[in-house]
């Protein structure tokens, strides 16, 4: 018997919705919310409205990209509602996020699983996006390291199965994704400035300006002091020439690409120099960053280890890694009733 699984996320500022079908994703929908930009920022309360809007959009339309799925006999609203019909589970993600966005999936979930009778499944969105690396082939092989890299978390995770995953080194003030958002809020660009600094950076000299790198001891990471650096620098520059923002952005984002990437990359280095392990993969928003996935996949070539990067589409927010996460939680038969509650922080 297959088993197909309705997977929902909705943590911070995306709505999604994804079915897999034995383990093989056959959609995955995502609506981005643009009501943050003008704020700098998300803004809860406009999240979870934001939710309620696109929540029913987002489901039909990953369960009718669905129904088109090869071996499916009819098409449109007929055939996605037959599928939902057919679905063994309903997974949502439960933590980390925003709590009134991550209510508003779980208790959509919830109801779904108690009309259609179906189990339900409670996803880590951290784990989901270490997993997003199971979606597409290749596929890294077990065990492996994943630096996953968030707008909340900047974490090294050590993956023994699809199940067990440790957290070996972690950020201990800023994450990554926080550190390219305040440093274009700094520099006047607008929310989430990540993929601008980005942008921006692939015109630039990354070696213009030096930025310091933090001595943190072991695996874990800072961020908190790049960002006063980037404060200072800033100040000092704008006060000698108040147009030196403008005429220099290209060099100043890819200056402060190019630092960020080597704090995450020699962290990454040093976890897999101390446990021997050949295989790494990034994950989380900021793996779809152009200037890491390059570094690290060169950083592989060079000391022979294998690289995995998810698709863009599977790097930031989506609820295909929840799906991905829940089929293996299924096969484990790890279900939890209609009383499980999300929760903004969970420890795992
Ligand atoms: O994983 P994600 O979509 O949401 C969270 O779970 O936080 O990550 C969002 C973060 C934001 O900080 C965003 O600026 C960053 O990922 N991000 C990027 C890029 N695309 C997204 N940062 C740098 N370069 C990018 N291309
Ligand atoms: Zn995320």
């Amino acid at each position: 018997m297959s088993i197909t699984i309705l997977a929902i996320e909705s943590s911070c500022d995306e709505t999604s919705a994804a079915v897999i079908r034995d383990g093989a994703i056959l959609s995955n929908f995502i609506a981005n919310q643009t009501v943050h930009e003008q704020y700098g920022g998300v803004v809860p309360e406009l999240a979870s409205r934001a939710h309620m809007q696109n929540i029913v959009p987002v489901i039909q339309a990953a369960l009718q990209k669905a129904a088109l799925a090869p071996g499916s006999e009819s098409t449109g609203e007929a055939a996605a509602h037959m599928l939902l019909q057919s679905v063994n589970a309903i997974a949502f993600t439960q933590a980390p996020g925003l709590i009134g966005s991550l209510l508003v999936g779980a208790q959509f979930a919830k109801s779904l699983a108690l009309s259609l009778n179906v189990p339900l499944i409670a996803v880590h969105h951290m784990q989901a996006h270490v997993l997003a690396n199971l979606i597409e082939d290749p596929k890294p092989e077990f065990p492996f390291l994943c630096l996953t890299v968030s707008g909340g978390h900047t974490q090294i995770v050590l993956c023994e199965s699809p199940l067990s995953l440790k957290v070996i080194g972690e950020t201990m003030d800023d994450a990554a994704g926080e550190a390219f958002d305040k440093s274009a809020k700094l520099l006047g660009l607008p929310y989430p400035g990540g993929p601008l600094i980005d942008k921006y950076a692939r015109a630039g000299n990354p070696n213009r300006f030096k930025f310091p790198e933090p001595q943190i001891p072991g695996l874990n990471f800072s961020f908190s002091g790049l960002k006063t650096a980037i404060l200072y620098f800033l100040q000092e520059n704008t006060a000698a020439n108040p147009r030196f923002v403008e005429e220099n952005l290209a060099d100043i984002c890819a200056s402060i690409q190019h630092r960020i990437v080597s704090i995450l990359l020699n962290k990454l280095k040093a976890a897999a120099l101390t446990t021997g392990i050949d295989q790494l993969c990034i994950a989380g928003g900021v793996s779809a960053n152009s200037g890491l996935r390059q570094a690290f996949t060169e950083m592989g070539e060079k000391y022979k280890w294998k690289t995995f990067i998810p698709a863009f589409q599977y790097c930031t927010d989506n609820a295909a890694m929840i799906a991905m996460t829940a089929h293996y939680k299924y096969l484990a038969g790890d279900f939890v009733d209609l009383s499980a509650s999300p929760t903004a922080r969970a420890e795992w």
